[in-house]
């Protein structure tokens, strides 16, 4: 079969809503359960594990899991070794198959997967159906792409030689994912370096490990052999820097915030004792993505834009457009129907499908609310800045114009439901500030003009450009994915290259 996108489904009409209610009410019953480690085949349950909450309403556990120390890495990077040397030998097909076979089980668990991410990630019903089915394209992609990187590459021929160039897995990885797209940047991350034949330590994010549990069983039910895939959901401060400064560790995957990739990326090449390699990093991290309008714009057109893209998933996607970046000429009458239509996102609980949920947890509603007391400092608040976690962590759309290029709202990385929105006198002076930040993940532009969208193309510094669209919800395989600068090594998951970051070329020429 062609690869093609996993269709989204309207799970607000019939009988779609019927089977997510349905899906709803079974996961909930299922609340409170405990999730074991997963090393060398073998579940381990330990002692404290560690609660995960629904953000929605804080004092729901939806899950324990428990929780992995130096020994238990020590255990599952020997599993490992042990595995690889087997794996490595499989190939790219019968890799790839694991891949497809897990594409189905999610297709079929889809709406109690959803359920899940809705509960402890606090996703609406399109943002939870839009991760299953990334997940699902991760698959779905990876299988294609490794078979095809299965065969080689075709070098010149050269009289009397028989010349050859393979990809050959690195090792034994560390993929550390965040929890912002729960399944799906934890299977394609995990999944990409399995299908090129390394094993596997898969640390989730302690705010999603429910939804890694759940991903695991799902690979368990593959029965993939002993030791391919270990799970090692732990403290991060215990087991990070164990796990990736590790000598037998050969590569680490990460994704998530600039602070700890940067950590991570530092620990990681620094050779240990009896190390055999220069470690390989890739680091998918944070954005201060933003939108830039010019006066030839449909106002209302780059305001949905905008609006879409700020607030979509309460602001928590490195994609998220958290800067509008507007011509003075059409200003006031974006930022009119960007308030109106921020004003109608209702907000409540991602069970009940409301348009805004809530942030991830404690630290990240403090953080939110601090940079809103700072915006007020900094800019004029037109709508929100308000904020309620009684039950859960609840911040209102929020809204900041006339914000100055260099104010720290339009710099820093804020992750939650805050726009900040600048005037400036030109497109040329748009784009100028639009790259004033060292992020560079996603962008868009907004123009009737040729010329400006190719000024655009050429000129604004970020790894996905958008012109005249929202700045997220890249596709898999359609909008390769990866950030410029802090953002990132831009390693493009979801494209024809990703897999490249986990194997190593090997060039074998036989005389004759
Ligand atoms: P985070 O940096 O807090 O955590 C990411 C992962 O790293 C988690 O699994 C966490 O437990 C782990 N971790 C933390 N400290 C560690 C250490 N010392 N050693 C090893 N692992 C450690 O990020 P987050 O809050 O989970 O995710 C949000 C961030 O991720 C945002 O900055 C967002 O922009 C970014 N993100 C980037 C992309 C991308 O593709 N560029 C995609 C999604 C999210
Ligand atoms: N790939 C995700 C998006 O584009 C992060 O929104």
């Amino acid at each position: 079969m062609p690869y093609r996108n996993e269709p989204p489904i309207d799970f607000t009409t019939a009988p779609h809503k019927d089977k997510l209610l349905a899906a709803l009410e079974q996961v909930k019953a299922q609340f409170g359960k405990t999730y074991p480690l997963y090393i060398n085949g073998k579940q381990i349950q330990t002692e404290n594990p560690l609660a995960s909450v629904n953000p929605a309403k804080h004092r729901e556990v939806v899950g324990y899991v428990s929780q992995a120390n130096q020994k238990h890495i020590d255990e599952a990077i020997d599993a490992a070794k042990k595995a690889f040397e087997s794996w490595r030998h499989t190939s790219f097909e019968e890799r790839a198959m694991y891949l497809m076979k897990a594409a189905e089980i999610m297709r079929r668990r889809k709406p109690e997967l959803m359920a899940w991410q809705i509960y402890e990630s606090g996703k609406n019903w399109a943002e939870a159906d839009g991760d299953v089915n990334e997940a699902i394209d991760f698959l779905e992609y990876y299988a294609r792409q490794a078979i095809r990187l299965g065969k080689g590459v075709e070098v010149e021929p050269y009289p009397g030689e028989d010349n050859r160039m393979m990809y050959l897995p690195l090792g034994v990885g560390v993929v550390i994912p965040p929890w912002n797209f729960p399944l799906a940047i934890l299977t394609g991350t995990t999944v990409a370096a399995l299908v090129t034949g390394n094993t596997v330590l898969l640390k989730p994010s302690p705010l999603s490990s429910v939804m890694a549990a759940k991903f695991v069983e799902i690979m368990d039910e593959l029965r993939l052999p002993a030791g391919v895939l270990n799970f090692v959901p732990g403290p991060p401060e215990e087991i990070g820097d164990y796990m990736v400064g590790h000598k037998d560790v050969r590569f680490v995957s990460f994704t998530g915030s600039k602070t700890t990739g940067l950590h991570i990326d530092e620990t990681a090449h620094k050779k240990a004792e009896g190390q055999r390699w220069i470690k390989r990093v890739v680091a998918e991290m944070g954005g201060k993505d933003g939108i830039v309008v010019d006066e030839t714009s449909d106002p209302e057109e780059a305001a949905a834009a905008i609006v879409a893209s700020a607030f979509g998933f309460q602001g928590q996607k490195c994609s998220a457009g958290s800067r509008a970046i507007i011509h003075e000429a059409i200003y006031d009458k974006v930022v009119e129907h960007i308030v109106e239509k921020a004003k109608a996102l209702s907000v409540g609980a991602p069970a009940e499908n409301f348009a805004v949920g809530p942030v991830i947890d404690e630290k990240s509603f403090a953080k939110v609310t601090g940079y809103i007391e700072i915006g007020k400092k900094e800019a004029k608040l037109v709508l929100g800045g308000t904020a309620d976690d009684s039950e859960g962590y609840f911040v209102n759309p929020t809204v900041f114009i006339d914000a100055a290029p260099d104010a720290r709202i339009m710099q820093e990385e804020i992750f939650g439901p805050v726009l900040a929105v600048c005037k400036v006198k030109s497109f040329e002076e748009g784009i100028e500030v639009f790259n004033n930040t060292e992020y560079g993940l996603t962008g868009s532009v907004f123009s009737r003009l040729r010329e400006r969208l190719e000024y655009a193309r050429q000129n604004m510094d970020c790894g996905n450009l958008y012109l005249n669209r929202k700045c997220t919800g890249s596709l898999v395989g359609i909008q390769p994915f990866g950030g410029f600068n802090m953002s990132g090594t831009d390693a493009k998951a979801g494209g024809p290259d990703y897999l490249l970051n986990f194997v190593q070329p090997k060039t074998v020429t036989e005389q004759f």
